[in-house]
């Protein structure tokens, strides 16, 4: 320790900063037994914290065990950044009852400069999907949401069985999504892993999706994401939308998607829109280094999205989809029509370049494709049989 932040330390020691700085959710009461309602414990410990002003930041510490929480609301703004620091698990309790129509389970809003680091979130769907299933009158059903937060770090984190959405990054700006593990089974019904939307910035990496709904899905407002080393499965795969389904929408644009692997999953590369008349849009969109094992709809573009067939608008699209490059997408289509664009008549796709995609059906005939609107296209191949090729309305 060099002299000068020795002195530093001892000064800090002597204002008793150092130890001010951590609120341990035990010392708030909560027991980490998996049966006790820990969440005025941990409400209590946000309060403390968020109102802390040391200069330090403030650190909420949650140890081994089992914390039982119901729907709570750790809200901004703070008067110093915050990391949360999960070792135990919190386990949502009991599951539909607890939620009640609030939308979420656990909600970060306006809260600038937050960390959440580690932990095991298990929301116990089970019993909300069963309701959904049936078609009874369930409650909204409750996700983990990050409303109007900037600068926010996710690392660490596992989160399952949601009963709705996992991971919901709502209107944020800045925030890193790192090594988190979503998990909920292939038929629980929009257990999505992460959404985004209006929302700029969002970074995700190193991350592992497996669900019943999209592994991630990218809703209106959503720009300058990049989502690198994701791996995807069981899920309907990576989807910006659905989009359109309002006339008036903020537009996706800015959005890569590289070095990840989807297996097994309903989609890889999906856009979908609504065939509904909008004002938005879906521009600048980049997918590179992709391998696709045994998926079933690896590339879609689909204009007229409208899960289960029921009430479909049957108008045209009024999103245009525009500037969308495929670089080097790999592997094993689980169906024979590996790529399909099917683009709106009055919005056709335009500026739609596919390089070295190489998708095979079981695993030794070429897939096949599917184009409508996307006006002239082109495509070439090099000698080792590499595809290239570019689609586009003529400009
Ligand atoms: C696009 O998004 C990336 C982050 O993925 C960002 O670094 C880059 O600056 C953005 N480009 C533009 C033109 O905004
Ligand atoms: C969807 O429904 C329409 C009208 O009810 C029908 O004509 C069409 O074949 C259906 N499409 C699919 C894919 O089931
Ligand atoms: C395709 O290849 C994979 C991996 O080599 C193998 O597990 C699978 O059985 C093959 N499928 C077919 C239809 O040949």
């Amino acid at each position: 320790m060099g002299k000068c932040t020795y002195f530093i330390s001892i000064i800090v020691s002597l204002l008793g900063i150092v130890e001010a700085v951590t609120y341990n959710v035990i010392h708030f009461g909560a027991k980490p037994d998996g049966k006790t309602d820990a969440t005025l414990a941990f409400l209590a410990a946000w309060t403390s914290a968020c109102s802390s002003s040391s200069g330090w930041g403030s650190t909420i510490y949650v140890p081994m065990g089992v914390y039982m929480i119901k729907a709570a609301e750790f809200r901004g703004p703070c008067n110093d950044r915050i990391d949360v620091r999960i070792d135990g698990t919190l386990v949502a309790a009991p599951p539909i009852e607890a939620s009640g129509n609030s939308g979420y389970w656990i909600l970060f809003i306006k809260v600038d400069r937050l960390s959440v680091i580690g932990g095991t979130l298990d929301a116990k769907g089970a019993s909300f999907w069963e309701c959904r299933n049936s078609g009874q009158n369930c409650p909204t059903g409750a996700r983990i949401t990050f409303n109007w937060a900037n600068d926010v770090l996710i690392d660490g984190l596992t989160s399952i069985n949601s009963q709705q959405m996992h991971l919901v990054i709502n209107s944020c700006n800045n925030v890193m999504v790192h090594n988190v593990k979503i998990i909920a089974p292939e038929l629980s019904p929009n257990t999505d892993g992460i959404h985004v939307q209006s929302s700029t910035g969002v970074i995700i990496t190193e991350s592992e999706i497996q669900t019943g709904d999209d592994c991630i899905s990218i809703g209106p407002g959503t720009t300058n994401l990049l989502m690198d080393n994701i791996q995807c499965g069981p899920g309907h795969g990576v989807s910006i939308g659905s989009l359109g389904r309002n006339f008036n929408e903020v537009g996706v644009q800015n959005v890569t998607l590289r070095n990840s692997i989807f297996s097994g999953s309903e989609n890889g590369l999906r856009i979908k829109t609504w065939a509904r008349p909008s004002n938005g849009f879906v521009r600048n969109i980049q997918y590179q280094n992709i391998v696709m094992n045994n998926v079933e709809n690896p590339i879609i573009i689909d204009q007229n999205y409208c899960p289960n067939n029921l009430s479909c608008p049957a108008q045209s699209s009024g999103i245009k989809i525009e500037e969308v490059r495929y670089e080097n997408i790999k592997g094993t289509s689980a169906t024979q029509v590996g790529m399909i664009f099917d683009c709106s008549p009055s919005n056709p796709c335009s500026g739609i370049t596919l390089q070295d995609v190489q998708l095979t059906y079981m695993n030794t005939t070429k897939a096949l494709s599917f184009c409508n609107n996307i006006g002239a296209s082109t495509k070439s191949s090099s000698k080792r049989g590499v595809h290239n090729w570019f689609i586009g309305a003529r400009r």
